[in-house]
């Protein structure tokens, strides 16, 4: 079979000569289509491909339909909402993620964000310790869990919001169970977003929650840009001269946002949340194992649109 490897941010080298040997080893073909210019060269190269691996990479209908032999998709990595699922499902296509491959990097993320901001972007101004602070976790999935055990051993008092698990699970992870948006953001010095895109989660992140925040917090966004109503966010600021924002997947006011509020907004250049090599490698290697499991067995674990 032909396996696309295609990552408008590239994979580290490391992780692409282990995804080639996997692949490869099994008897596969590989392609590789990195830093590509526009979503036209993924819908060329995808024409002949049996299988696709890719990260924040566009699977719409346009590249579905071109991708005549296509059977199987994997994102490498954890949120899917790059992916037309509908289309894919209509197609015959089996869509798949590595769900916890690269959550570790994103933690990380997450919490030198936090320290970033409460030491003012490490700049001489004077800041503050996180030590003693509350976290609030929207979202106590993989990445949640371990930014809070992170925080954790900071000294930080963790609370998490999660309407899928019980308050024994949550405890279990080692946070305190909060049970609604309001006790989350009005008891939180720090919130974490590690909510997914969905239409029921987007632009759910508003101005009335954000303002709930107590004086000097911080919203911290390693999830994804729509979550966050950015009218909402450029009004909470405004109203409120004390919070902060932080966040990997910059929003489109960006400039205005800098321009407005200085060092109280953080954005990094290009998301780079998973962009680890040891991520790159457990995402990556998942997703050709995935690959050469499904087509030998049939296996079906990790697909998103079942
Ligand atoms: C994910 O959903 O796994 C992360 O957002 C990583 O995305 P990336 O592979 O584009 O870095």
């Amino acid at each position: 079979m032909k396996v696309l490897l295609a990552t408008q941010k590239p994979f580290a080298a490391a992780a692409v000569n282990g995804i080639r040997e996997i692949l490869v080893g099994a008897g596969h073909e590989v392609a590789l289509l990195e830093k590509y210019a526009d979503q036209s060269d993924l819908v060329k190269a995808v024409s002949d491909a049996d299988a696709l691996i890719i990260r924040s990479d566009k699977v719409t209908a346009e590249v579905l339909d071109a991708a005549k032999k296509l059977k199987i998709v994997v994102r490498a990595g954890a949120g899917y909402d790059n992916v037309d699922l509908a289309a894919a499902t209509a197609h015959g296509v089996v869509v798949m993620n590595t769900p916890g491959q690269n959550s570790n990097a994103v933690a990380e993320l997450a919490v030198a964000m936090m320290i970033f901001m409460a030491r003012t972007q490490f700049t001489p101004a004077t800041g503050s310790e996180v030590q003693g602070k509350t976290l609030g976790i929207q979202a106590f999935g993989n990445v949640g869990r371990l930014v809070g055990a992170k925080a954790k051993a900071l000294g930080m008092k963790v609370k998490a919001l999660d309407p899928y698990l019980s308050d024994e699970q949550i405890i279990a992870g080692g946070a305190e169970p909060v049970h609604s948006l309001d006790e989350l953001y009005s008891g939180s010095d720090y919130v974490s977003l590690h909510i997914p895109a969905l239409p029921s989660t987007v632009g759910s992140i508003n101005y009335e929650l954000i303002t709930k925040m107590p004086k000097g917090a911080t919203l911290v966004n390693t999830a994804r840009k729509e979550v966050v109503d950015e009218a909402g966010l450029e009004k909470a600021l405004e109203d409120r001269p004390d919070l902060k924002y932080v966040t990997d997947v910059a929003p489109d006011n960006l400039a205005v946002l800098q321009e407005k509020f200085g060092l109280r907004v953080f954005a990094t250049p290009k998301k780079m949340g998973a962009q680890t090599a040891e991520a790159n490698v457990n995402a990556g290697l998942a997703a050709a194992r995935q690959i050469v499991d499904y087509f030998a067995n049939g296996n079906t674990r990790f697909q998103v649109n079942k």
